[in-house]
Order: structure tokens, then sequence, then C-alpha cells
């Protein structure tokens, strides 16, 4: 349970979520000292010292320990595949039928992940599926699916890694539905990064497909009163966000957190934890993810209700950056054919005995495995900005259209 698989040529690091790497933001960006993670942990634990590193953009070590994948678990009422199966455990086979939709013909795949709009010229990494060892992901049948999620509603939250899966989601959809003017963002926005709330209403099939922008999952509040100087910000580990009421009464509800659990996020903006009235400076970041996904876990016992909601949380999505640099990347033509290495860590660790001690069933998407193998399908240089390389974000259509697929099967072994 605590190791995973990873290639020494993945570089994991963080998401520039919501931060100006792919966005027109002129600041020029300070390249982070190669800081060992030994010395990254002393820092967490000595957080008591103020950051000195500047931050311009959106540069940020992924701590390696979010990196672990986990495994689905099984779920009484949802008849789970995952006894015979396990989705998670395979490889990636090359197929022409895919990929399944054209970006640019989807209105709600942003321009930043339309790798083939933005320029991509080579098209195999369009192609490729994933096949789990013992069984195969039902193909995809719009039409059933469609049919089978008339009057539901289906959540994401998290950060842009679940907005990416929301569009992929409503891309796949789009391509069953005859008058695509039936199918609208409900209060008429555009999706942008900060964007709190996005809701894709499918009015013939009287369904939404919504995104809730949490990225940490608990409340984050702006300047609190009598505090030291460096706060500017705070979370509170013991509550929930305060949007979180808008999640319940859905039927597919689905969490990542984890990219923006780092001090280049946190400490270094001058956000620092806070529990009840407390604001706990020297909190390490590793307890209070604890905190916080304990705060999660009895939010969803008492809020959920398990027999309406089946409730997912995405494992960690790995991203290839270069060894060398931590702003540059290329990528690949062709997956990597295998990931090797161990890489045992607290976080995944915690996320997993928080999701096994819970009384209600949920299930893990353990996409962390499989995504690593996919070198080749993230945004790159065709992210629309081709100065700022961005090897977090996957293209659309590609890697986040699997895990859907993934989430659908569950759907299909419901009934
Ligand atoms: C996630 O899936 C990978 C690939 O099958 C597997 O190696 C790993 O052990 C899984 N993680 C957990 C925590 O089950
Ligand atoms: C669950 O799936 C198994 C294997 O597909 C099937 O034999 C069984 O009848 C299903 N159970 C229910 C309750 O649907
Ligand atoms: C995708 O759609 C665009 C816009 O309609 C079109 O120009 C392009 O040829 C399509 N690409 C493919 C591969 O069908
Ligand atoms: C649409 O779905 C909602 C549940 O989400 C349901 O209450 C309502 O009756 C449905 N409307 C129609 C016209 O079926
Ligand atoms: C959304 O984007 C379109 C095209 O860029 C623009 O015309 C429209 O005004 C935007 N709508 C909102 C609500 O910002
Ligand atoms: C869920 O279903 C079970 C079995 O059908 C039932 O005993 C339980 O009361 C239900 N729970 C809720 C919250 O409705
Ligand atoms: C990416 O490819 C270019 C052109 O082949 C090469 O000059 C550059 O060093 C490569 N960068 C990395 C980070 O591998
Ligand atoms: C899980 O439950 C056990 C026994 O109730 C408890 O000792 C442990 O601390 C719990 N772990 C988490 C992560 O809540």
């Amino acid at each position: 349970m605590s190791t995973f698989n990873r290639s020494k040529s993945i570089n994991q690091r963080t998401l520039g979520v919501g931060t100006p790497r792919t966005a027109s933001f002129g600041s020029p960006r300070v390249k982070l000292a190669s800081v060992s993670q030994w010395f990254r942990w002393l820092f967490v634990i000595g957080a008591l010292f103020p950051f000195s590193i500047a931050i311009a953009g959106g540069y940020f070590y992924l701590l390696p320990s979010l990196t672990q994948a986990f495994q689905g678990f099984g779920t009484s009422k949802f008849n789970d595949s995952m006894d015979e199966c396990n989705f998670f455990d395979g490889n990636w086979v090359f197929d022409e039928r895919y990929p399944l939709y054209n970006a640019s013909e989807c209105p709600f795949a942003e321009q930043g992940f339309n790798c083939v709009g933005n320029g991509r010229r080579d098209e195999d990494y369009l192609r490729w599926r994933w096949k789990p060892k013992r069984c195969d992901i039902p193909r995809f049948d719009v039409h059933d699916i469609l049919g089978r999620l008339r009057n539901k509603r289906v959540v994401f939250v998290g950060d842009s890694m679940s907005r990416t899966q929301w569009e992929s989601l409503i891309c796949l959809l789009m391509t069953g539905v005859e008058d695509k003017n039936s199918v609208y963002e409900v209060n008429n926005h555009n999706i942008t990064k900060r964007i709190r709330f996005l809701s894709v209403r499918f009015n013939s099939f009287n369904f939404t497909v919504e995104f809730f922008r949490s990225v940490f999952l608990v409340q984050h509040v702006w300047m609190p009163r009598h505090v030291p100087r460096r706060v500017r910000s705070t979370l509170k580990l013991d509550k929930l966000d305060d949007i979180s009421n808008q999640w319940v009464n859905s039927d597919i509800l689905i969490f990542n957190t984890g990219h923006w659990w780092v001090p280049e996020k946190l400490f270094e903006t001058g956000c620092y934890f806070q529990v009840a009235n407390t604001v706990r400076l020297g909190m390490p970041i590793p307890i209070a993810f604890r905190m916080a996904l304990d705060t999660w876990a009895s939010w969803v016992e008492k809020m959920i209700d398990t027999n309406r909601t089946h409730v997912f949380f995405r494992s960690y999505e790995p991203s290839h950056w270069s060894e060398q640099s931590h702003r540059l990347c290329n990528v690949t033509n062709l997956p990597i054919s295998e990931v090797g290495g161990k890489d045992g860590n607290v976080f995944s660790d915690t996320i997993l005995e928080v999701v096994k001690n819970l009384t209600v069933p949920i299930t893990v998407l353990n996409v962390t495995s499989m995504s690593a193998f996919r070198s080749d399908a993230h945004v790159g240089k065709w992210n629309g900005n081709p100065s700022i390389p961005d090897c977090s974000h996957w293209c659309l259509p590609g890697v986040p259209d699997m895990w859907n697929e993934i989430l659908l099967s569950y759907l299909l072994s419901q009934s």
C-alpha cells in the first residue's frame, strides 16, 4: 500500500494551478534553487521563520509525498467490479478508434488544453487506450451514458485537475447531443482559472455537470484579525470550504486535492493554518493535511447520503518536468514504457487511511500510476503560450478522458 512505482524520469511537480503559468502574465519567474526534499521539510518544520524566497509565478515544487497511487475501495450498494478487476493495473494500448472527440468542436474544452488547436502535429498521443490486466473498460457508449445520467447531478470539486476532468466529461457527452445549443453553462460564464463555480446543463437530458473550485477543500479566509503580520490568510483546518453545502444532493461527487499543499502555495504567500480560533504558525504540512482530510471525512459521513451519492476521490496526477530544470519540459511522442522506483510517502498514506476508516463507501480513483506512463500527453508548449511549457496539465482529448471512462464504468456497474 505504501509503495508506488514511478519512473525516474518523472520529475514530479505541482501544478501552477490558478497561477499565471499559462496566463499572459509578464512577471519574470524566479527559478527555485534545487533545494533537496529534506531541506524542504526542515523548512516546513521550521515554518516559524518566514520564507524569504520570493515566488513570482507558478513554479512550485511538488512534495513527492503526494505521488502515491491508490486502489479503489469496494462499495456495497454499487456492485463494484473492483472485486473481479483492478481498473488501475494495466497498460496503454494503441487504438485507432481514439480520440473520442475534437476539442475544437467542444466549447467547453478550454483553449489552453486544446493541443491540436494550438499546433501540435504528432497524433499518436491521441490514440492510446488504457487496458486493465484482467478486464476491459466498457467501450464508451455515449447514448447509453446520456440516458443513465438523466435527471442527475455530477459534481467535481478540487483544483484545475478537476476542471480538466470536468471539461473532458462534458466534451465526451456532447458527442451524443444533436443540438449543441441545448448544452450550456447555466450562468453564461466562460471558463477561467479562478472561477469558483461552473455548471453545464444538458437540457434535453435534464442533468448538470458541475465544477467547484476548492483547491484545499477546507475554508480559506483572507485577512484574519489579531494575527501576526506575516499572516495574510489562513486555512481553517476544522471547517470545510464555505461552498461545501452546495456539494450535497449530488449523484456523483468527485474530489481531488494535494497540489496546493506545498510551502510555495501556503507559507510563502502568507497563508498559515488555523484550528478553531488559533493560528498554528509552526504546524507542518502533513499534519495539517491530515486534519483537513479528517474534516472532509466527517463532513462526508455527516452530510452525504451515500445511498444517493457515489463519492470518488481521485489520487494524485503526476507531471513530467525536466530533471535539469524546473521550468522546462519536452513532451515525448510516445508514452514511457516503464514506471519504476519506489516512493513511500506520508500524504497519500493519509488519504488512504482516512478513506479506509470512513464508515461510508468511497471509491478512490487510483490514476497516478496509469497517468505516469503518459509523458507524451501533457500540454507542453501547445498551451497557447509556447514560452511557458506546462507538463502538469494534460491535452484534451487525452488522459482525463480515460479517467472519465473509468468513472463511468462504475456508473455502469451500478445497475
Ligand atoms: C495503484 O495502482 C497501481 C497500479 O496498479 C498499484 O501499483 C498501486 O499499488 C495502487 N495503489 C494503491 C495504494 O493501491
Ligand atoms: C455483481 O456483479 C457480479 C459479476 O458481474 C454479478 O454476478 C452479480 O450478480 C452482481 N451483483 C449485483 C447485486 O448486481
Ligand atoms: C476538428 O474541428 C476543427 C474545427 O471544426 C476542424 O477544422 C478540424 O479539421 C477537426 N479535426 C479533426 C481531426 O477532425
Ligand atoms: C429534472 O431532474 C430533477 C432532479 O435533478 C427532477 O427533480 C425533475 O423532476 C426533473 N425534471 C424533469 C422534467 O424530468
Ligand atoms: C465569453 O467569451 C466570449 C468569447 O471570447 C465573449 O464574447 C463573451 O463576452 C464572454 N462572456 C462572458 C460572460 O465573459
Ligand atoms: C440507505 O439504505 C439502507 C438500506 O436500503 C437503509 O437501511 C438506510 O436507512 C438508508 N440510509 C439513508 C440515509 O437513507
Ligand atoms: C527539449 O528539446 C529541445 C530541442 O530538441 C532541446 O534543445 C532541449 O534541450 C530539450 N529540453 C529538455 C528539457 O529536455
Ligand atoms: C482509523 O480507525 C482506527 C480505529 O478506530 C484509529 O485508531 C485510527 O486512528 C483511525 N485512522 C484515521 C486515519 O482516522
